[in-house]
């Protein structure tokens, strides 16, 4: 990749260290740092997982002659924390340190930090160059910017359809339950790359009732996503693999099984309203399963999303069916789409949605073209 400058360089290799922290660190950004010192790296660090240590104290740790710190340059792709979280403020350590200048490829969204780390810096005589690569920087920390500015979590769409446009086969009333397979088995290791890059994975009614999926990370390394399945009217057989309890899963329905109740046993809500989630484990019918009640009204999709915002979801996939995908994108509620086109033509079922954006790469993944498209 052309560099146009050193610190373009250097905040190039932060970001390549970051993304190494990805579906580890959430709900935290995902950081990169080095030190430089007479124009070569002396040390790097990322963050690496949620409530550990931060880029910048990993990089520190790694110079062994830490005199070299007071003549060195750290880069770091995301403003240097003021704040007592988990860890101590970055900032602090910058200033003990003495580390003369700092390179920086964006500010903090983050309303405890944002500014605050660049300013508590240059007042105490650090050089601080910021705004390095700074779409770069916020791309890459798509999600944790999307949920600190918009309040709500990076909306990415996933399916698959056929060559002529549909997403299943019609299905006579006695099929059996279980997908019906689009794509090669190597786009399906890719999907469970994404779910272990994602907080939560979302799906419709029926994509429960017909494919039964797990919605967990199999052919792939990571941790499981939260499983998100709406239910409005709770007709999901307690046997789906969404309630095996392997991981956690929220439903989004209009009525709470009532304490010590079945799902079916559910009597009606007298007030659908958004509420926190529910913290009485005797009010569940299985031990990872929790529910949250919402109105059907239209405005659903914004309910659900203002319930994972404040469940700390900065990323969410939803991989259909058909009706789900379409009432996120009739409201335009999305980010990114990725959408395979499979060889088989499948002549009738359910329609595939349909998309309008930016497409921002396509690619063959063995007989499958995929493409991710952003929205405008
Ligand atoms: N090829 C692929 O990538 C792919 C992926 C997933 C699924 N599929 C296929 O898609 C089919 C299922 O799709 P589908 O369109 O029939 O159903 P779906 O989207 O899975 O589920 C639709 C149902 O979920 C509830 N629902 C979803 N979103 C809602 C919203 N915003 N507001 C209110 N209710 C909402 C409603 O349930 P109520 O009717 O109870 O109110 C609705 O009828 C299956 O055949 C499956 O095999 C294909």
């Amino acid at each position: 990749m052309a560099c146009h400058n050193y610190n373009e360089k250097y905040m190039h290799r932060c970001l390549e260290l970051a993304i190494q922290g990805i579906g580890q660190v959430a709900p935290n950004p995902m950081v990169g740092s080095l030190l430089v010192y007479e124009d070569l790296i002396i040390a790097e660090g990322y963050h690496r997982s949620y409530g550990e240590a931060h880029a910048e104290v990993n990089a520190v740790r790694g110079v062994s002659n830490k005199e070299l710190l007071r003549y060195a340059t750290l880069y770091v792709n995301l403003e240097p924390c003021t704040h007592h979280g988990k860890t101590p403020p970055c900032t602090d350590l910058i200033l003990e340190k003495g580390i003369p200048r700092v390179v920086i490829g964006t500010p903090d969204p983050n309303p405890l930090v944002a500014g605050n780390g660049i300013r508590l810096l240059s007042e105490n005589g650090v050089e601080v160059i910021p705004g390095v690569l700074e779409n770069e920087c916020k791309d890459l920390n798509k999600r944790f910017f999307t949920w600190h500015i918009h309040k709500r979590p990076w909306i990415i769409l996933k399916w698959a359809r056929s060559a002529d446009g549909y997403i299943d086969l019609e299905r006579p009333a006695n099929a059996p339950i279980g997908p019906n397979w689009i794509t090669s088995q190597t786009a399906r290791i890719l999907v469970h790359k994404w779910r272990a890059e994602e907080q939560a994975v979302l799906v419709g009614t029926n994509t429960v009732l017909k494919d039964n999926p797990r919605l967990n990370v199999r052919d792939w390394s990571g941790k499981d996503p939260l499983r998100v399945v709406i239910d409005r009217n709770l007709k999901l057989r307690s046997s789906s693999h969404v309630f095996d309890n392997s991981s956690e899963t929220l439903v989004f329905t209009e009525r709470i099984p009532a304490p010590g109740k079945t799902a079916e046993a559910a009597k009606p809500a007298k007030e659908a309203i958004v509420q926190e989630m529910n913290p009485d484990p005797s009010n569940m019918p299985s031990g990872k399963t929790r529910y949250a009640e919402i109105i059907f009204d239209g405005t659903a999709e914004l309910q659900m999303l203002k319930l994972l915002y404040r469940e700390n979801i900065q990323s969410v996939i939803i991989e259909g069916g058909a009706f789900t995908l379409n009432s996120f994108i009739e409201k335009g509620l999305w980010d990114e789409a990725r959408v395979f086109t499979g060889p088989a033509y499948f002549r009738n079922g359910v329609r595939s949605p349909e998309i309008t954006g930016n497409r921002k790469e396509s690619m063959m993944i063995d007989n499958s073209l995929l493409e991710i498209i952003y929205n405008r």
